[in-house]
């Protein structure tokens, strides 16, 4: 089965990538995840929560913290370049990067890729395969935007981590699950774990 590429990078909301890989297994998807340098930061600054480095030791971490034993999960070093997923023969249904931090963004959008993230969103744009991106700053600068519109021109898909107000969220679990069921949206993928607008009174 084709796998779907998850990208965590060191900006804030790290829950919603989670939440990404949770749904996935428990649909039974396949999954590659792969966390940048800043990620492993963030997680501890902002969450306290000390994620193992170690592939393996990292799959095991994630599926006890996610209750989840279904699906298949694959957890990549950052800077093991020499992974599959680096190169364009390793098919993929997509790759979702969630959330992308601006230092990400400018380097994909300068095709600098340094990390294995990076890497692997320059496959995605060179094979024409979906990539998408869910930025996460704000304000945004005039550098941002550029890298946003350079990366859309370049094919990627745009998703900024934005809630919707009509579905009346009570929780920030409704928050952030419709937030990444609309990021699975852009991949073909139905999560569908959300109230859909479907017309007002109904
Ligand atoms: C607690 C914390 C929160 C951060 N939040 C963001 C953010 O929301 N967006 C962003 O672009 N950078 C954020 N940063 C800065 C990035 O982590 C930093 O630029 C890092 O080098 C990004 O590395 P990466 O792109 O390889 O993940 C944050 C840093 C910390 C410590």
């Amino acid at each position: 089965m084709k796998s779907i590429v998850i990208a965590i990078t060191g900006a804030s909301a790290m829950q919603l990538g989670e939440r990404s890989i949770q749904l996935l297994l428990e649909n039974d998807k396949t999954v590659d995840l792969v966390l940048s340098k800043g990620a492993y930061n963030v997680a501890k600054s902002e969450r306290n929560i000390n994620i193992p480095v170690e592939p393996v030791a990292q799959a095991a971490f994630w599926r006890n913290k996610l209750n989840v034993d279904s699906g298949k999960l694959k957890c990549y070093r950052w800077n093991d370049h020499s992974a599959s997923i680096a190169s364009g023969s390793h098919q993929t249904k997509g790759m979702v990067i969630v959330p992308c931090s601006m230092g990400t963004l400018g380097r994909i959008a300068s095709g600098f890729s340094l990390d294995l993230i990076e890497r692997c969103a320059d496959v995605h744009l060179k094979e024409s395969r979906p990539l998408i991106i869910s930025p996460r700053e704000s304000p945004f600068n005039l550098i941002h935007l550029e890298n946003l519109k350079r990366l859309a021109n370049a094919g990627a898909c745009i998703v900024p981590p934005i809630p919707a107000w009509y579905t009346n969220p009570k929780t920030i679990e409704d928050i952030i699950d419709f937030i990444v069921v609309r990021l699975f949206d852009s991949l073909g993928e139905d999560l569908d774990k959300i109230n859909r607008w479907v017309g007002p009174n109904k």
